[in-house]
Order: structure tokens, then C-alpha cells, then sequence
């Protein structure tokens, strides 16, 4: 029997509850499943109206799109839109939903963690421990840490997750600038227009501008040459926006302090030379990845697909000009 419910594909795997629950209300195919995509696609692409799939992950190019001539709605799990071809969706007047705000307070609380971690050495004097080089005859002290509380922060990109990364700094007495193509009206904190300006400031730039083509490689190694020895970076943002190859010679040459990523430029790989270095933190893109807010951009996820099918509008829907 044909089933009532939309046709949905899902691109990537996502956490088992939300594919159960996207199972239930759609009538859905997980393109994962199937041993020959591109040929599953050819043939049977016109049955989908949706399409689920990740800001970080596999997104929805202008290819994928196309494969998909009825498609009417896509629901992505996150707020990062560089993935997603918008201008293709736009031209098919196809709606684009994401999942920013529920977000916020994870990936900013992750920013400061990175940010206390290069600069107090929390991995690296884990690592020590670990190997039993404290109080190991000859051992040399642990090296000293970069004071936090009252350091001066540079904010690159100061939108609804920059801004909860400046409120976190405040409580570290910390002095707040930011660079971003405009100022921010309602924004209490100084506009720099020059990025090395702002890097040659800062103690600590912390990247979190939108990914894509207008940001790649905004931090370059002018940039990280402004930051300096005594500078630290932390990049939560996307990975295409730091040259990454200028960021391991800064850091092997010592021409900066130290780096903290949750982000690389073609994840999951990470150069050989970061991970052999010690003033250096790599995590696995996690910034958002908490039981509670994974749970509410997968609620985000449902919520807009169901408004879709109800009433074609969608909760959070992206800017699509
Ligand atoms: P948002 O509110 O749209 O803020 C984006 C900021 O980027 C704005 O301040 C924008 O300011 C700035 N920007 C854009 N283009 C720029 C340019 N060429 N030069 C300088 N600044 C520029 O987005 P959000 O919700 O805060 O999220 C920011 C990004 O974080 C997402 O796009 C995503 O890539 C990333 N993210 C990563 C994770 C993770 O797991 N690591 C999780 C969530 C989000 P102007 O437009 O005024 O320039
Ligand atoms: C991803 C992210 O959504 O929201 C974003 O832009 O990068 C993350 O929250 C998450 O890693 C799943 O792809």
C-alpha cells in the first residue's frame, strides 16, 4: 500500500531517537542504506518532497539538490548554512530550515573551554600526569600556564553565538572587542573593522563568523602573524575559515602561543604536524554536542518539517537572499 506520509531522504546518519522519530512521521529512506547512491538517486529521486540533513555533515549541495526535482523543504540538523546550497534552493523555491539558538550556550561554553584549556594547559598537564612525569625523578616542572581572568578578547563574528561567548568572557573580567563586516547596533563591546587590527589587540581571538566562501581563510597568516607569540587562537567556527596550512607554520615556528580547534579544514582529518604538537587542543567538532542541546536541534528538526507539512512555513527558517 502507497503510504500518506511525505517522502522524506535522509542524508548521513543522525542520533538513533530522532531517526526513529523521522521514521514515524515520514515516510523515510536513508540514503546511507544504499550501496549505490548516485544510481539510487537517478532512479528514484523525483518520490522525495523532503530532505534531512547536517550543518556539519554532509549539508546539501547543488548536485544533490538537483537530483531531487520534487523536492519541496529541507531540515537541517544545525545552524551552519555553508553546506547547503542556498542559491540552488532559492531558485526552486525549496525552504530551508535549520536549527540556530538552541545551540548558543553549548558551543559558547565549549569556545571558553578550549579557551582555559590552551591557556592553562589542562590537556597537555593531563597528558603529564597520565605518563607519570609528576614528581618523576629528573622530571622538570610543569611549564607555567597563560593567565585568563582579565586577558583581552577578540571576537571574530559576533552573531548569537559570539555575543554568548562575550556575556561567558565577562565573567572572566575579560576586555571584549570584535570584528565582523558591521558593527553591531545593540552590541556594548568596541567594533574593529581591521581583523589584524584586532588580532594585534587580543590575547585571545576566538573565531565563530559563519562558514562559506566569504570567510575562507579570513584568518591568514597576516593575521596570525598580528595575534603573535604571546596570542592564542580558538576556532569553533568552521575549519575553511582559518588557513590551516599557515596556522601549523605559525605554530611550528612558534610565531603564535598556541591554537585550540574544534574545527578543521577536511574533517575529519587532521594534519599530522597539529597533533604532534603540545600547545596545541583538537577535538573531534563538538561544540554543540550535548544530550540537551543534540535534543533540542533534533526537536528543531521535526518541529520544522511537521509546520512544513502542515502549513508550509517552517519555525526557524534560513535567510535565503
Ligand atoms: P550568526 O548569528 O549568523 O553569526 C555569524 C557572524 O559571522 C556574524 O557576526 C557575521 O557578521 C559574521 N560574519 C559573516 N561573514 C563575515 C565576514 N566575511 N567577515 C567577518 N565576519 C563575518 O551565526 P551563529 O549562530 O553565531 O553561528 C556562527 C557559526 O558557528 C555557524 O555559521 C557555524 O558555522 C558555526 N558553528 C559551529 C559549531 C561547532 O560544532 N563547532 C556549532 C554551531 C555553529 P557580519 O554579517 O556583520 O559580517
Ligand atoms: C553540527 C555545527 O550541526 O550547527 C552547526 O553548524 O557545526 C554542529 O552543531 C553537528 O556537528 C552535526 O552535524
Amino acid at each position: 500500500m502507497t503510504s500518506t506520509k511525505p517522502r522524506v531522504l535522509q542524508i548521513g546518519r543522525l542520533l538513533p531517537w530522532l531517526e526513529e522519530r523521522l521514521a514515524a512521521a515520514h515516510d523515510l529512506h536513508r540514503l546511507a542504506d544504499e550501496a549505490d547512491p548516485q544510481a539510487f538517486l537517478a532512479a528514484r529521486g523525483a518520490e522525495f518532497v523532503g530532505l534531512v540533513t547536517s550543518a556539519g555533515g554532509s549539508g546539501a549541495d547543488a548536485a544533490l539538490i538537483d537530483a531531487l526535482p520534487s523536492l519541496r523543504v529541507i531540515s537541517s540538523f544545525g545552524v551552519g548554512l555553508d553546506k547547503i546550497d542556498l542559491a540552488a534552493a532559492a531558485r526552486r523555491g525549496i525552504a530551508v530550515g535549520y536549527t540556530p539558538d538552541v545551540l548558543n550556550d553549548c558551543v559558547a561554553d565549549l569556545a571558553m573551554a578550549l579557551l582555559l584549556d590552551v591557556a592553562r594547559r589542562t590537556s597537555e598537564a593531563d597528558r603529564y600526569v597520565r605518563a607519570g612525569r609528576w614528581g618523576a625523578a629528573g622530571a622538570p616542572a610543569f611549564p607555567l600556564g597563560r593567565r585568563v581572568s582579565g586577558a583581552k578578547l577578540g571576537i571574530v563574528g559576533l552573531g548569537r553565538i559570539g555575543r554568548t561567548i562575550a556575556r561567558r568572557a565577562l565573567g572572566f573580567d575579560m576586555a571584549i572587542r570584535y570584528h565582523a563586516r558591521r558593527p553591531v547596533a545593540d552590541a556594548p563591546w568596541p567594533h574593529e573593522p581591521s581583523l589584524v587590527a584586532l588580532a594585534d589587540w587580543a590575547d585571545f581571538l576566538v573565531v565563530i563568523a559563519a562558514g562559506g566562501a566569504g570567510t575562507r581563510h579570513l584568518v591568514d597568516g597576516a593575521v596570525l602573524d598580528a595575534l603573535g607569540p604571546e596570542g592564542f587562537l580558538v576556532n569553533v567556527s568552521r575549519g575553511s575559515v582559518v588557513d590551516e596550512a599557515a596556522l601549523v607554520h605559525a605554530l611550528v615556528e612558534r610565531r603564535i602561543a598556541g591554537a585550540a580547534l574544534d574545527v578543521f579544514e577536511h574533517e575529519p582529518q587532521v594534519p599530522a604536524a597539529l597533533r604532534a604538537l603540545d600547545n596545541v587542543v583538537l577535538l573531534p567538532h563538538i561544540a554543540s554536542a550535548t544530550r540537551e542541546t543534540r535534543q533540542a536541534m533534533g526537536q528543531r528538526v521535526l518541529d520544522n518539517l511537521a509546520l512544513f507539512f502542515a502549513e508550509g512555513r517552517l519555525v526557524t527558517a534560513a535567510p535565503l537572499d
